[in-house]
């Protein structure tokens, strides 16, 4: 397992993180029982993954927690806060206090059974919601820092409805955060364009999430996406085969799937700490692990991705 510095916390971590969330939800999503859930933690540990994100709106803490007993202090951990009450929309304005916060990092430590969080992040705030967020929850966030609660304090985009990264886009300029989650795939990497190099100058870790996320886990379902950003304009028709639009990722031996492919690309994207990989499979974790420690892709496959979805920033990957 390769490892990296996450930016200016300086934490070593694999490059690998095992994400407790997404469609998956460690495999409880789609019926996988907690024990199952608890080993693939295990699996992944034992296979070089020091770092896990997880969040009090996936369930998944405890499991997280049972996974981890007896190895926390070889695990880096990050966790989330909602910027709104529960049971609101998350797309909405119904703000938490910063005492129900205070309350939510209190939770996630005993279902984490641990006295520390690593990195607490504030879960997918929409560009609306950005300023509130800076304002009213961070003050809070760094007293629950002050008193040795967190460690470092980040933000995760919402990637869904905002692909062109406009919330992120705020945070990085701001410079009082340590971490971003961005959204990144090969098609829609606007990422690159709109913060990763803002993120690099100042230093911050940065996590890349979306890197196969539902439409990019299947050949037909990709294949659909790419048919339409075509139709949409955002890719030039020329630009690829309408037969087999990402053939050329297979072929010569580039790389045997197009997940694999998907993850190598953001791996060895400039600026990207990190790449977090959702999953409720072990077969789908060892290959996913074995992609994202993967080399890159060649330049001209680079090349090719780059003058199809290099000015796309509509699409996100999740399956509509
Ligand atoms: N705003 C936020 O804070 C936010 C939003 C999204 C995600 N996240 C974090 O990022 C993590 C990763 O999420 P994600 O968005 O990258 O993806 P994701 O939602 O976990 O989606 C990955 C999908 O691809 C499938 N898959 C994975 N590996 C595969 C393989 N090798 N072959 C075929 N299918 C495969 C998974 O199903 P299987 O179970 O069948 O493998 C899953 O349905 C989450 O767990 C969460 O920690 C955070």
């Amino acid at each position: 397992m390769d490892t990296t510095i996450l930016g200016r916390t300086g934490l070593k971590v694999s490059v690998a993180v095992l994400g407790a969330g997404g469609n998956s939800r460690l495999g409880l999503r789609r019926g996988g029982s907690k024990a199952e859930a608890i080993d693939l933690v295990r699996a992944a540990l034992d296979r070089g993954v020091n770092f896990i994100d997880t969040a009090p709106a996936y369930g998944t803490e405890d499991v997280v927690g049972a996974g981890i007993e007896g190895r926390r202090d070889s695990v880096i951990l990050a966790t989330k806060a909602r910027c709104t009450v529960q049971g609101s929309s998350y797309e909405g304005s119904e703000f938490v206090a910063p005492g129900d916060m205070r309350r939510s990092v209190e939770a996630s430590l005993k279902a984490l059974r641990t006295d520390h969080i690593d990195i607490l992040q504030l879960h997918g705030v929409r560009p609306h919601q950005y300023e509130f967020c800076r304002g009213e929850l961070l003050p809070e966030l760094q007293r629950l820092r002050d008193e040795g609660k967190l460690r470092f304090l980040g933000v995760t985009e919402a990637f869904g409805v905002d692909p062109e990264h406009r919330m992120a886009q705020s945070a990085v300029a701001d410079g009082v955060w340590d971490v971003l989650m961005l959204g990144c795939n090969f098609v829609n990497p606007s990422v690159a364009r709109f913060v990763l190099p803002q993120a690099t100058e100042k230093n911050l870790g940065v996590m890349a999430m979306y890197a196969v996320r539902g439409a990019l886990a299947r050949k037909e379902t990709l294949n659909g996406l790419v048919a339409k950003l075509v139709a949409q304009g955002e890719v030039p028709a020329d630009a690829l085969d309408p037969e087999d639009p990402l053939g050329f990722l297979l072929e010569n031996g580039v790389a045997g799937s197009l997940t694999e492919a998907a993850y190598r690309f953001c791996r060895h994207m400039p600026g990207i700490s990190v790449v977090m990989t959702g999953t409720g499979s072990l077969a789908h974790l060892e290959e996913n692990i074995a992609a994202i420690n993967g080399t890159s892709l060649p330049a001209g496959v680079l090349d090719r991705l780059s003058a199809a979805f290099g000015k796309v920033t509509s699409a996100t990957g999740d399956l509509e």
